[in-house]
């Protein structure tokens, strides 16, 4: 079961959901603080101005990280820390925490892996159309320079969004995350590419910028089908369907990757989206695709499907009971099989996976440990498809397991726990689960105790 050398054994979390310190040293506010705000729109009015505490506690949780074993560690910078306006003055605090915590990564031998956008868009932005505008892309690469200029000594590694999928999906279309709103179809498809924008220019800036050479991606949503067996017509109905567009909807890979990677939308989005298409002006794709060094795919769950008469394809039909994640998302491990293997036959980049874990019921036991045997499991079987998938030959970087820590989990706020330590929200307290002594193992042996 060993996995390759030098294969990055991560784990990660993002700002909002740890950090807390939401209105400290100069931080603006986010569109998170304001959606939270607002009572009933996350799950016992909860919020993120204190969450973990991490912008207190990060050497703690370093150190944490550090006994656990990680090789990198995935984070991400609140864009309205570091520019409490979205554009203009830089905020010297905000910057100095991502210092320290860069620091004291380091010197724990763990490689920071830094996600420069996930989901805590300034609310200043916000207030000027935010996505919507198509300034937003010249605001993100200004912004992205502001990082690569004070970090790139450092970080090498960078990750522009974390899933568009989400942010435009359930922030501009559904309206369940913030900005909380419930767009039109175009107006989602503007937001959407001007985000790529916002992402192609975020890479141009980074490669020019960076004082070392970097190694850029973007984290998606894998939105994951599985061949029902091993036969080939199920085999390529899966793939087909995994890169098809169905619905007016964000639910889908090709509209955010095919761009990125290959330069362009995919027909039958085209097709489908016709008189929704925004304005596309000369060279936009062109800023759009820009060499990548791999693809970050957040993987969590899968469909399975099979070959139809039509030479087309349908899911199958559903377990009766099947085993469901507190998330109520089913389990199913073959999704870091097909996934990464999929999405290496489209796109030709390495894999990283970028997110996997479960949120369990977890609780302190009388015993005082944290015991969550479920998350053992989910994650040992998930892992050896992922090996599966590189014995199959598909090159896979590394693997970051969702959460480090219990945190805010969006709209869900404190109810899901995705964290391998868990956290006493009242006190503060960290303790280990057993998952995360069992993961030291898992990097210790390089996977050879799966
Ligand atoms: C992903 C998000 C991450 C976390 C997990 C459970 O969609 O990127 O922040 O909420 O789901």
């Amino acid at each position: 079961m060993s996995f390759p050398a030098n294969f990055i054994w991560g784990a990660g979390a993002s700002s909002y959901q740890i950090e807390g310190g939401a209105q400290e040293d100069g931080k603006g506010p986010s569109i998170w603080d304001i959606m939270c705000r607002q009572p009933g729109n996350i799950w016992s009015d909860d919020t993120g101005n204190i969450a973990c505490d991490h912008y207190h506690k990060y050497e703690e949780d370093v150190r944490l990280m550090g006994r656990i074993g990680l090789k990198a560690y995935r984070l991400s910078i609140s864009w309205p820390r570091v520019i409490p306006g979205g554009t203009g003055k830089v905020n010297d605090k905000g910057l100095e925490f991502y210092d320290r915590l860069i620091d004291s990564l380091l010197k724990n031998n763990i490689e920071p892996w830094v996600t420069l956008f996930h989901w805590d868009y300034p609310y200043a932005l916000y207030c000027r159309g935010g996505w919507l505008n198509r300034d937003s892309a010249d605001w993100f690469a200004e912004y992205t320079q502001v990082m690569v200029d004070k970090l790139s000594d450092r970080v090498s590694h960078w990750i522009t969004q974390n899933e568009p999928q989400c942010f435009l999906g359930l922030g501009h279309q559904t309206g369940e995350h913030a900005p909380g709103l419930k767009l039109g179809f175009p107006d989602v498809l503007l937001a959407a590419h001007h985000s790529l924008l916002a992402h192609g220019k975020s890479v141009q800036v980074i490669r020019s910028h960076a004082k070392s050479r970097p190694l850029v991606g973007i984290a998606h949503v894998g939105v994951v089908k599985m061949s029902s067996g091993d036969q080939l017509d199920d085999r390529e109905a899966a793939r087909k369907s995994m890169f098809s567009i169905t619905a007016r909807n964000c639910w889908n890979n090709t509209w955010f990757a095919d761009p990125i990677i290959f330069g362009q939308y995919p027909e039958d989005g085209i097709q489908l989206f016709e008189k929704d298409l925004p304005r596309i002006t000369d060279g936009d794709m062109t800023t759009i695709c820009q060499p990548l060094d791999f693809y970050g795919a957040n993987i969590y769950t899968g469909q399975i499907i099979r070959a139809s008469n039509n030479d087309s394809f349908e899911s199958e039909t559903q377990l009766v009971g099947p085993a469901l994640t507190a998330m109520e998302w089913e389990v199913s491990p073959e999704a870091l099989y097909w996934g990464p293997r999929f999405l290496y036959e489209r796109y030709g980049l390495p894999i990283v996976i970028t997110e996997n874990g479960m949120a369990n019921c977890d609780w302190i036991h009388a015993d005082g440990k944290a015991h969550d045997p479920q998350r053992i499991d989910f994650l040992s079987r998930y892992l050896r498809e992922y090996k599966r998938a590189i014995d199959a030959g598909v090159p896979c970087m590394g693997y970051f397991l969702w959460s480090i820590m219990d945190n805010f989990e969006w709209a869900q706020g404190y109810k899901q726990r995705f964290g391998i330590i868990y956290i006493d929200y009242a006190t503060g307290r960290r303790t280990m689960k057993d998952s995360a002594y069992w993961y030291h193992n898992v990097i210790k042996s390089n996977g050879e105790i799966l």
